[in-house]
């Protein structure tokens, strides 16, 4: 069985980040949604996990180098790898 692909959105807790991640999810992909506000990045990921798709939040600010750094060690040591990487976040 092919393995199952890793993207990484970020900025998806709401507009078109939201869209990209339950596009992917729909795709097959394992989706990590990041987003700055964690309540409200658990949510979408919780909306998404509903409808069967395979949709886990992380944390990420981008603004903060820790919080990338975080979410980069997070990775490497739960998924190994990444495939898909969706730069969303802006103002
Ligand atoms: N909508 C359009 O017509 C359009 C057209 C062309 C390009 N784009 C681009 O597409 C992207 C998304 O647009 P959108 O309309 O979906 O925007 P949006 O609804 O304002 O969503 C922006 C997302 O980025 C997140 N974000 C902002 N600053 C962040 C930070 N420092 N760290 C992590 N996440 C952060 C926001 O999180 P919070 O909820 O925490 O604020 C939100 O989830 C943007 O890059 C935009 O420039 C949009």
């Amino acid at each position: 069985m092919a393995r199952q692909k890793i993207a990484v959105v970020i900025g998806a807790n709401r507009g078109n980040g939201l869209e990209v991640a339950r596009q992917l999810g729909a795709l097959g992909y394992r989706v990590i949604l990041t987003a700055r506000k964690k309540a409200a990045g658990r949510e979408a990921a919780k909306k998404l996990v509903r409808v069967g798709l395979n949709v886990e939040f992380a944390h990420l600010d981008v603004t903060d180098a820790n919080s990338a750094k975080d979410l980069a060690r997070h990775l490497k040591k739960t998924e190994g790898r990444l495939d898909v990487l969706v730069n969303n976040a802006a103002i």
